[in-house]
């Protein structure tokens, strides 16, 4: 299914491939919606020449250390549990299937979590909009794979969007990708080291084939244990920035 997300920068349409709705709703993921929502959800600001402060987003006194960024979070298994092990941290969270959003907002309430925001949108529309230097993690794990070769270009992992985390991951911020489709996985080999801002952090096979430590399998890699698939856990760091007189 394909839906605008809003115009990219430059003016060109944002298009957003996928489903947005699922499965009518219980009333309980209504009501979350209705109510919570409203309260974590980040209002990206419409003009280009005003950069968002991710830190800034976290209400009640909350100063996060750092704030991590999860993109597509689906059902938000992985981002609960994220933010449950590190409360010093401001999670972001961007996923525009709301009943993964209902999901999220049912593990928030259950484990009183306060340091999640979240966007209900593409997660493009955000990126564009962030301080640069302003994110130390992202998380994209298992996005979509569009295996034909003629959708390869709706893939997540396209120059632009690389162009786009290089800007606002931090000097030496970490960049975390899984999947279980191999062409997938050689698709972001290649991309991301093509990219000039982005080194990988491969120490051998096994650094690959296990999911970094601390963090706990998502829906699709469930799914994909189930069909025997085996996974790949890629991380890259972002390079300094070159020093200049200014920033000395
Ligand atoms: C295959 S699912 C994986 C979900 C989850 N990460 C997991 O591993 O279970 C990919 C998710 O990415 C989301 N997605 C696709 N394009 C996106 C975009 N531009 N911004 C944010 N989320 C996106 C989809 O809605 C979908 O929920």
């Amino acid at each position: 299914m394909k839906s605008g997300s809003g115009p990219g920068l430059g003016g060109r349409r944002r298009i957003l491939y996928g489903r947005r709705r699922g499965r009518r709703l219980r009333p309980g993921r209504e009501a979350l919606l209705a109510e919570l929502l409203p309260r974590l959800a980040i209002d990206v600001p419409s003009e280009a020449d005003v950069p968002l402060d991710p830190g800034a987003l976290f209400a009640g006194g909350f100063v996060p250390e750092d704030v991590w960024l999860e993109i597509g979070f689906g059902a938000g298994e992985h981002l609960a549990a994220q933010a449950l092990n590190h409360p010093e941290i401001g999670f972001i969270g961007c996923e525009p299937y709301i009943n993964g959003v209902a999901s999220l907002l049912r593990e928030i309430e259950r484990h009183g979590l306060d340091n999640i925001r979240v966007l209900m949108d593409d997660a493009r529309a955000l990126i564009e909009r962030l301080e640069p230097a302003s994110i130390g993690r992202v998380d994209i794990l298992f996005p979509d794979p569009w295996p034909k070769k003629r959708h390869h270009k709706r893939r997540f992992i396209l120059p632009a969007n690389l162009d786009a985390l290089a800007s606002v991951l931090k000097d030496e911020g970490e960049f975390r990708f899984a999947s279980d489709d191999a062409g997938y996985v050689r698709w972001t080999l290649e991309h991301v080291l093509d990219h000039a801002d982005f080194v990988w952090l491969a120490r051998g096979p096994r650094s690959w084939r296990q999911r970094p430590a601390g963090s706990i399998p998502t829906r699709y890699e469930g799914k994909a244990a189930d069909r025997d698939r085996a996974c790949v856990f890629l991380g890259f760091q972002r390079r300094r920035r070159p020093q200049t007189p200014s920033s000395r």
